[in-house]
């Protein structure tokens, strides 16, 4: 009869303390996600991270998403493999010197799934956020897969010094109820919200240059102002973007002149100053607690 391997018991403290130390060289920890799937997150997180490289960062994606990730192809760093040594795993490198870990640079190859319950997949984060050698970094953005479940509670919780989260909606109404609950779990776990980008707003069209409102329109400013949480901004549908991620081509690099690109360098200009308001309202925090 096959015995159950039971892995051995460790106090929350230590492994938080673990965590810490080795995300000591990551300045910012945000958490990319959304109650909702398929509304662009994977997307969101990989562009906003070329975004920020772009403006001279020095960022990390971690790949959350451990039955689906996309950041390989979304990245162009599609059949890549990380390596252990003993300083820890070492991220792949993508464009613009963004570092990458993703279950898929462990898998034999992209077709294999990752058949885990629950703890498991709690486990194997742990497991990346205690063993990845980040290095110095000034942001490490972390695409969560949809919902509130394992993942975003292992993320939110048992990293001890998380910035904040980013919240990726759609306009329409369907959407924004479901967001909701990603900005009420946020709140229930102390964990700030950034602000929240809308994605897959309005259609160009080629043929007229008119726009097209396809999933509707103003839906994401909408339930920032009800949640009473920034508004980071509206990236634009574009045929180019599933082109690139069927190709496995970073769009950012590839198209930096559309205004879908332009967007997410608004909307990381954005974070950087709503992080920098946190990071002043901690240091307030600090000096009066000192005083
Ligand atoms: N603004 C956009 N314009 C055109 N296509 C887009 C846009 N944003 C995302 N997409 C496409 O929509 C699909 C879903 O995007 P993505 O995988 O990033 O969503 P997700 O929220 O991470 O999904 P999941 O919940 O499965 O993790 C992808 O094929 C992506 O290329
Ligand atoms: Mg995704």
């Amino acid at each position: 009869m096959a015995t159950q391997k039971k892995l051995p018991f460790r106090p929350i403290k230590e492994i938080e303390e673990s965590i810490r130390k080795r995300l000591s060289g990551v300045k910012h920890k945000v958490a990319v996600m959304s109650g909702k799937g398929g509304v662009g997150k994977s997307f969101v997180t990989a562009n906003l991270a070329f975004a920020l490289a772009f403006k001279g960062y020095k960022v990390g994606i971690l790949d959350a998403d451990f039955y689906g990730p996309s950041i390989p192809k979304m990245t162009g760093t599609e059949g890549h493999r990380v390596f252990a040594t003993d300083r820890g795993i070492i991220p792949v490198v993508g464009p613009l010197g963004v570092k990458i870990v993703s279950v898929d640079f462990m898998l034999p190859d992209d077709t294999t799934p990752v058949i885990w319950r629950g703890p498991m997949l709690s486990n194997a984060m742990l497991e990346l956020l205690e063993n990845v050698d980040w290095g110095e970094l000034d942001y490490l953005l972390i695409d969560l897969p949809p919902g509130t479940g394992d993942a975003p509670l292992t993320v939110a919780q048992m990293i001890p010094d998380i910035t904040g989260a980013v919240i990726v909606t759609i306009p329409s109404e369907v959407s924004q109820k479901v967001v909701m609950k990603s900005i009420n779990f946020a709140k229930k776990l102390k964990l700030p919200i950034l602000g929240i980008i809308e994605n897959m707003a309005g259609f160009t069209c080629p043929c007229d240059g008119k726009t097209y409102p396809i999933f509707g329109s103003g839906g994401g400013k909408k339930i920032a102002e009800e949640a009473g949480v920034p508004f980071l901004g509206s990236v634009p549908l574009d045929p180019r973007i599933s082109e690139c991620n069927d190709k496995g081509v970073p769009f950012f690099v590839e198209y930096p002149e559309t205004p879908a690109a332009k967007a997410f360098l608004s909307i990381a200009e954005k974070i950087v100053e709503e992080i920098k308001k946190i990071d002043q309202s901690k240091s307030r925090e600090e000096t009066s607690k000192g005083s």
